[in-house]
């Protein structure tokens, strides 16, 4: 199992079964100005990693994986500045005996934006009603859930930048006056009603908060930037989850696997798990910092957390545009990802790691990327640092 190192590598000549590696259509044709890769390529053979994708996967909306979601704010770690905002507007509404304000979260997958619209339901006291933006497409969808609020419940929608229009303009008067205006009869004979609803609060969750039109977005009383996690907390997710697990994890077991995790906690929780399969499988017993690292080179996971697509991306930028700057819209075109993909799930991490630069001229891998991979950056590049 190859595993990229971090660790700068001993020149090699570059030469032809090298090239062959990138057969998945990467590069073809080695560009004049290339540097020659230094030692490992990356490995670029293998499948996508599905354990490192932030997107929840349906086994992990199940009743089991329920009980590892903190539900109160205490209980939560992490987005310490995000918990504070909230547990003031929380004794805030509380006090005055009001709903909450609508409240906007937006960041990348994974990183407890559902885990917090339900901590805030329990915290008030009041039910959560959960959906996602496509899911309402007529206006009697977003109308049947309006309608069956109860006081104060919580209406989450998530991937709210991709509501369709007729329900967000069905959302504007429900958020602003908690009133339902319904159409009845058709052509000239139309009326329109507007039912009372019951005081709610809205917590929309984005990864494209720039996608939001400015009449809805204006709407939230809140809005709350999840960032991604530090090791150290995500260490202790990682330890908090082992303990409802009944695993016997060592403190250094644990931040193995929390800095392979793309500071987000969803995906540390899944490598706990594949890691508590290898333990047992393997009948090795507690899980110390060696055991941790090699399950998951088993599962081809990077030191840091880069998968597959990661480093096919950046691997794309260097092989074949000299590490930038490169379009997204050409970078998607030539690794045959979407570039909508690219921007929201694999940039953000690869740009919090300092990858990768965004610039008006387009993309660029930074040299500890050409590093990290095993190339020697150029002189132009080593200046951007
Ligand atoms: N599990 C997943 N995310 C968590 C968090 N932020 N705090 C505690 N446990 C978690």
């Amino acid at each position: 199992m190859a595993i990229i190192s971090s660790k700068p590598q001993p020149p090699e000549p570059d030469d032809l079964s090298q090239s062959e590696l990138f057969s998945d259509g990467i590069s073809k044709k080695p560009s004049g100005k290339r540097i020659p890769p230094n030692g490992k390529l990356p490995d670029l053979s293998n499948a996508k990693q599905p354990l490192l994708e932030p997107e929840a996967k349906p086994e992990e909306r199940s009743q089991q994986e329920e009980r590892l979601r903190p539900r109160r704010l205490s209980e939560y770690i992490g987005q310490k500045d995000l918990k504070e905002v909230l547990d003031i507007a929380i004794q805030a509404a509380k006090v005055r005996q009001e709903t909450l304000d609508h409240l906007l979260l937006y960041g990348p997958p994974g990183l407890g934006k559902t885990t917090l619209s339900l901590i805030l339901a329990e915290e008030m006291g009041v039910g959560c009603k959960m959906t996602t933006a496509p899911a309402l497409e007529r206006p009697r969808d977003i109308a049947g859930l309006l309608l069956g609020l109860q006081p104060g419940d919580v209406l989450f929608i998530d991937e709210i930048h991709r509501l369709p229009k007729v329900t967000e303009e069905i959302l504007y008067a429900a958020m602003e006056d908690f009133r339902l205006d319904v159409t009845l009869g058709k052509g000239s004979s139309a009326r329109t009603r507007s039912i009372p609803l019951k005081h709610f609060t809205l917590v929309g969750a984005t990864t494209r908060v720039g996608a939001l039109t400015s009449p809805l977005r204006d709407r939230f009383g809140l809005i709350q930037r999840l960032r991604f996690y530090e090791i150290d907390e995500l260490l202790q997710i990682v330890l908090r989850t082992a303990g409802i697990l009944k695993m016997a994890v060592s403190d250094e077991g644990a931040t193995e696997i929390a800095r392979r995790s793309r500071g987000t906690p969803r995906i540390a929780n899944r490598l706990l798990k594949r890691v508590r399969d290898y333990v047992q499988v393997k009948e090795l017993g507690n899980l110390t910092e060696a055991i941790a690292a090699e399950a998951l080179e088993r599962y081809n996971i990077d030191p840091l957390g880069l998968d597959w697509t990661d480093r096919r991306l950046l691997t794309v930028m260097i092989e074949n545009f000299n590490g930038g700057p490169v379009g997204l819209e050409t970078i998607a075109a030539a690794t045959g990802e979407d570039a909508q993909t690219i921007e929201e799930v694999y940039e953000p991490y690869l740009l919090q790691i300092g990858y990768l630069n965004r610039t008006p001229r387009g993309r660029i891998a930074t040299a500890a990327a050409w590093k990290h991979l095993g190339y020697t950056p150029p002189d132009s590049q080593l200046s951007i640092l």
